[in-house]
């Protein structure tokens, strides 16, 4: 059997990983700027994390959710606490579509309605409802069109609001710092007024957190810099460390009832393993306090290069604006100095998504490359 040929690959074999650093099979050793996309936030192969796991696994790898699992239950607590969202309610799942698919759904059983507004150049997954939010028709399948979403200029309130006075909109799902779509971001004055008239038009507000939170960018989750109280928050990436674990935080204004989600992998013992062992880390090592100061470090280096046009995002979700694509210099960096970084879907930003243990020293090999490679 081969392979199902749908990513355009690097000619890299990645066989073992420490830190922030990534080793090929020839020992050649890459810096990871790029976090596998986001997920690697407490560094590769972490010994504390590698334990927790190997110790699960060899007592109880999985059972399903008809049980009590009480590693459920302290991972929700954990997140609770450094999350600072302790009342909300946590449910479990596998991914970030996922997470998505799972807080759409409740936001229409709770209000009964079924529009969907989302913004320009938002990613919110690839499955069903998730995909049809997402703003990219190249991967909207005409069974997922059936949906009803409006996408709205991120910014545009007057928008937003004639939209949810027309009526039918179960909620209005944002990501507070976009990255697929290149680290745009609004005002303060936006997203304060957005959260009001989803609580006048009886809408909820979801917070996709899945590539922000975890503390990437300096809080635990970005919406956390502005006055708004999501209904709903949707987690994955930085959750597992590599693990797949994703979920959503729910408003203690929303009811659970039986049986109204679910799924068979979702909050498994391994799962949750690692999961807790990523917020004992982030706790413990105050990677998050890391990111806030490495971040703002490195912004401040980054802005003193003439050629960078500008710089987008906040912490350690950064994206550098060029005036030109930065195919070229992304490849330049991987093959020529050995650093991973990311794109986006503005093909002039170069993203910047490295693990939360990332020191402002580690950083130097990159800044003198991009200023090789600049001049
Ligand atoms: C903001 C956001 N939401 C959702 C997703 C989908 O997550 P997953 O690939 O785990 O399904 C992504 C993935 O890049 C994302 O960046």
């Amino acid at each position: 059997m081969k392979l199902f040929d749908v990513y355009p690959l690097y000619n890299i074999t990645p066989v073992n990983a420490k830190g922030i650093h990534v080793y090929d099979e020839k020992g050649t050793e890459y810096l990871d700027l790029y976090g596998g996309h986001a997920v690697i936030s407490i560094g590769h192969s972490h010994p504390y994390y590698v334990k927790s796991i190997q110790d699960q696994v060899a007592k109880l790898g999985f059972y399903s959710n008809a049980i009590q699992n009480p590693l459920q239950e302290e991972l929700a607590q954990k997140l609770g606490e450094l999350s600072g969202c302790v009342d909300y309610n946590l449910f479990l799942c596998n991914s970030g579509a996922e997470a998505n698919e799972n807080a759409l759904k409740v936001a229409s059983f709770v209000t009964n309605k079924s529009r969907v507004i989302a913004f320009k150049n938002s990613f919110h997954g690839r499955t069903s409802a998730a995909v049809a939010a997402t703003d990219n028709p190249k991967i909207n399948a005409p069974l997922n069109q059936q949906q009803e979403v409006t996408f709205i200029e991120l910014g545009d309130l007057e928008t937003v609001k004639s939209e949810l006075q027309k009526g039918g909109v179960c909620t209005v799902i944002i990501e507070f710092i976009q990255g697929v779509g290149g680290l745009d971001e609004s005002t303060q004055e936006f997203y304060e007024q957005l959260s009001n008239l989803c609580k006048k038009h009886d809408a909820f507000l979801i917070a996709d957190e899945v590539q922000s939170g975890y503390g990437r960018t300096g809080d635990f989750f970005a919406f956390q810099k502005y006055n708004v109280t999501p209904d709903i928050i949707s987690i994955a990436k930085g959750m597992g460390n590599g693990f797949p674990i994703g979920g959503i935080l729910l408003h203690p204004n929303i009811e659970a009832k039986h049986g109204m989600l679910g799924t068979t992998f979702g909050g498994n013992h391994l799962a949750c393993s690692a999961g807790i062992a990523v917020l004992n880390v982030l706790k413990d090592e105050s990677l998050i306090q890391n990111a806030k100061k490495t971040g703002a470090l490195l912004s401040e280096e980054l802005k003193a290069i003439p050629q960078v046009k500008k710089l987008k995002g906040r912490g350690l979700m950064l994206g550098l604006e060029f005036d030109f694509p930065i195919k070229e210099l992304r490849s330049k960096l991987l093959f020529e100095d050995q650093i991973f970084t990311g794109s986006t879907s503005n093909p002039n930003l170069l993203r910047i998504l490295p693990p939360l243990c990332i020191t402002i020293d580690d950083f130097k090999p990159f800044v003198e490359a991009l200023k090789k490679h600049l001049s």
